[in-house]
């Protein structure tokens, strides 16, 4: 019970936000205060952006700009990727509100 691995503890989240974490996104970006600073925050990508968007910029970042420092996803599939999207959007409606 003391160990928990990555899975069970992200057990409790929606699917978006668990692909978010498991695929380390937060290691560039942030969310709600912590993770990386080489990138916006992902409020800031969902105000401005649709999931749709998204779901396309995940598969291939190089395809929206050359040289990006965003890698690919193409190992996930659209709907897990648009499940992202629908997360990042959320999170930047959930914190316009407050
Ligand atoms: C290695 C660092 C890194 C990781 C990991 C990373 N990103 Fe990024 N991301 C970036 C950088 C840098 C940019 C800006 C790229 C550019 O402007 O060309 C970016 C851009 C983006 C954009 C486009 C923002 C816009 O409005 O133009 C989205 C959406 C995005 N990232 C989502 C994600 C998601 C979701 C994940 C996890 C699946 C992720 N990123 C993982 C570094 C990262």
């Amino acid at each position: 019970m003391l160990s928990r691995s990555p899975g069970q503890a992200h057990a409790s989240l929606s699917p978006g936000a668990a692909l978010v974490n498991q695929e380390g996104c937060l290691a560039c970006h942030s969310l709600r205060g912590s993770g990386g600073t080489a990138a916006s925050r992902l409020e800031y990508i969902g105000s401005h952006r649709d999931a749709g968007w998204i779901a396309d910029y995940l598969e291939n970042p190089a395809a929206f700009a050359q040289d990006t420092g965003m890698p690919a996803y193409p190992h996930l599939q659209k709907d897990q990727r648009i499940l992202m999207g629908d997360f990042i959007v959320a999170a930047a409606a959930t914190s316009r509100a407050r």
